[in-house]
């Protein structure tokens, strides 16, 4: 059932003030970019349409357009490109050919604010619903440090009369705490009437979006504010510093869902997780661990301290890994462990079986990557060196050292030794 909702996400501009040749909205955090992270926001007001409008870097910025689009199901995704970008205004007016003749309702937002939260976006087009056909509502925030923002400029009876950018403002309008978040719905048909009323007037001689709120008052139209009820999802991301502060707190948000459902975080200052990894029920991530998009960890499992799960790693219940180990596109099964100084790459590992420290699966012959397969209650020395492909069945021992020559044809329960190593001669009694 159509929404009525279209969406408009700015992602044009060159983020100058990032000082980095990577499109501004493509930075990443916490596994994902900027812009996945409002697209994903997005999907709760059901848009009918999502307009984005590209420029600097756009083929980048379209390619990560479609890709989060088909991964988060998001339909009626539409590409626009802002050859030159004169302002988020400007952007707009670039946007509205897309957004068809009579759009209901049209919600901007900028996709360098990955922390918007989606139930605002909905607090936002209800009550645009609710004020009706010629209103404007714009979501605001009451900051501490309202520096960088725009101001809320408000009548003596609180009413908003306008909105005014730091570089156009007057001292005593920088002591306005009240900021825009850049987030506004509109009624469709109003606005496309409006675009073309945009003048450029202003210190940076951009069409401002922000003037809308201007051209409403002038009109007697209604202006109203949704202020966010947490100041933090308005934050806008000019500059690294910002990328910093606004991912630690999106760090915070992720650890938060795994606490509460029974993952023990025992220093979140220091635990990287990824959006997009499981982890069971009973499983403690100690300090210090780096955990990447996809990975997957089991039930009371145990994690760090100092410890990179790089993508692919399967963690099965009750698996342990730490002390200074890797693991890249390997799975750990069940019970076993690999607790010190190790590298797992490309390894597929049964239950119960312990990793000695200092054990490498040196996958890479320096053009290929290659698979090791470990069994069920192996027990492999401190510092053995695995040159993959290999295979180590069930119930095997390397000693300490052993150094395991590519397919060196191991069979069940047999003990190695050496370097390299090879198969010890049998007992006779
Ligand atoms: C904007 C708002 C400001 C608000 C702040 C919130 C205006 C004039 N100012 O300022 O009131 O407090 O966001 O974070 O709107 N963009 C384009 N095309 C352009 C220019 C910008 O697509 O020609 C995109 C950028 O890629 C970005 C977004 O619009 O995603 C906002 O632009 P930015 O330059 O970051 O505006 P701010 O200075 O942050
Ligand atoms: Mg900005």
């Amino acid at each position: 059932m159509a929404s009525g909702v279209s969406l408009v996400i700015l992602a044009a501009g060159k983020g100058t003030r990032m000082k980095s040749a990577l499109p501004k909205v493509l930075h990443p955090l916490c596994g994902r970019s900027m812009l996945g992270w409002v697209m994903q926001s997005a999907l709760d007001v059901d848009p009918d349409k999502v307009v984005i409008v590209v420029g600097h870097g756009a083929k980048k910025v379209q390619a990560e357009a479609e890709k989060e689009a088909a991964e988060l199901g998001l339909r009626g995704l539409g590409i626009v490109v802002q050859e030159q970008q004169n302002g988020t205004g400007h952007a707009v007016q670039v946007a509205a050919s897309a957004l068809g003749d009579s759009p209901e309702i049209v919600l901007v937002l900028a996709g360098d604010m990955p922390l918007i939260r989606g139930e605002s976006l909905v607090e936002l087009v209800r009550a645009q619903k609710e004020l009706g056909s010629d209103s404007m509502v714009v979501l605001t925030a009451e900051l501490d440090d309202p520096h960088g923002y725009g101001r809320i400029l408000r009548d003596g009876d609180g009413a908003v009369n306008g909105i005014v950018e730091q570089k156009d403002a007057t001292p005593e309008q920088l002591d306005i705490c009240e900021t825009n978040t850049g987030v506004y719905a509109f009624a469709g048909r109003r606005l496309l009437a409006d675009l073309p009323r945009l003048g450029t007037a202003n210190a940076q001689g951009e069409y401002y979006l922000t003037d809308m709120v201007g051209l409403a008052v002038d009109d007697r139209r209604p202006v109203v504010t949704v202020v966010l009820g947490d100041a933090f999802e308005g934050s806008g991301v000019n500059d690294l510093r910002q990328l910093a502060v606004v991912r630690q707190e999106m760090q915070f948000r992720i650890l938060d869902d795994h606490m509460a459902a029974g993952v023990a975080v025992t220093d979140p200052g220091s635990a990287y997780v990824d959006h997009g990894v499981t982890i069971g029920e009973g499983t403690t991530l100690l300090p210090c661990v780096m955990i990447h998009r996809g990975v997957q960890i089991g039930k009371g499992c145990e994690v760090g301290p100092f410890t990179q799960l790089r993508p692919g790693t399967v963690m099965k219940d009750g698996a342990q890994v730490g002390n200074f180990t890797e693991c890249k596109n390997s799975v750990i099964g069940e019970g076993s462990k690999a607790k010190h100084l190790s590298y797992l790459g490309d390894a597929k590992i049964g239950r119960k079986t312990n990793v000695g420290a200092g054990t490498i699966f040196a996958n890479y012959d320096g053009t290929h990557k290659h698979p090791t397969h470990v069994g069920h209650g192996v027990s492999i020395g401190s510092g053995s060196i695995i040159v993959a492909p290999n295979e180590l069945p069930d119930g095997v021992t390397t000693g300490a050292g052993a150094v395991l020559t590519r397919a060196a044809k191991i069979q069940e329960g047999e003990t190695w030794v050496g370097l390299p190593a090879k198969a010890l001669p049998k007992k006779n009694n």
